[in-house]
């Protein structure tokens, strides 16, 4: 008997401990809940607060380790940002052709592998209209459906000048900007890829 009452003494205090922990448990949750919910703006308990909050600067910053206090500075003098076209400043204007021709130049230096990029690309690009020669002779000429380009050794601009007079910008500013019924090859050929046809053009316009 006194074993037995000291077993029920003893379940009893066990379901009291549990009692007590669920208690606390529920007590806890609870106040949680409730005081997340009291401020709408509150974002509530934050864990590892350093993945809000980037350590670096953020650009409206201010910024002591600079002069101006600023975290937004300007590029180093001379420097351009990533695919900016430094060439594409003349407008698609018989002005912007003809300031195109007096300050440009390509930049390439002439040579048999540029050269040979640049009558790849202008096959590829060009020549199914101007024809493989630059006569204007191309295989949608042939087809009766186009009219032909001028020749680029014997014909005449429709800006002026004879076609074997066009100059490097000239060149350059009808690719970038096309001309009449040619469209624009600016998004076709980057900067570089359009002054190796311009090299190009020059040898086609030296044919007889
Ligand atoms: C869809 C056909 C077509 C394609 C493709 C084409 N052209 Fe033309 N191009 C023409 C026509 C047509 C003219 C004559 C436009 C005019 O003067 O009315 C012309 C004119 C020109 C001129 C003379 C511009 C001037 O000032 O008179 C040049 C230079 C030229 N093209 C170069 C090129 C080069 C380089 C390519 C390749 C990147 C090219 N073209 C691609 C049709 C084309």
């Amino acid at each position: 008997m006194l074993w037995k009452l000291s077993t029920t003494k003893g379940n009893m205090l066990v379901m009291n401990k549990r009692l007590i922990i669920c208690t606390a448990f529920l007590t806890v949750a609870a106040v949680t809940v409730i005081s997340s919910c009291s401020n709408n703006r509150s974002t509530g308990l934050e864990f590892a607060r350093n993945m809000y909050d980037p350590i670096g600067y953020n650009p409206d910053q201010p910024n002591k380790n600079f002069k101006d206090g600023k975290t937004a500075q300007n590029p180093p003098a001379g420097t351009m940002p990533v695919g900016f076209d430094k060439y594409d400043i003349y407008p698609n204007t018989n002005e912007g052709y003809l300031a195109a021709s007096a300050g440009m130049a390509n930049p390439l230096p002439v040579n048999v592998a540029t050269l040979e990029q640049g009558k790849t690309l202008y096959l590829n690009m060009c020549s199914h209209c101007h024809g493989n020669e630059g006569k204007g002779d191309g295989s949608i000429v042939k087809l009766g459906k186009f009219p032909g380009p001028p020749s680029y050794s014997t014909g005449n601009s429709s800006r002026g000048g004879a076609m074997k007079d066009l100059t490097d910008g000239k060149i350059y500013h009808t690719i970038t900007h096309g001309v009449n019924l040619m469209g624009s090859h600016k998004s076709q050929l980057s900067p570089e890829q359009r002054w190796k046809v311009v090299m190009y053009v020059h040898e086609l316009q030296k044919l007889q």
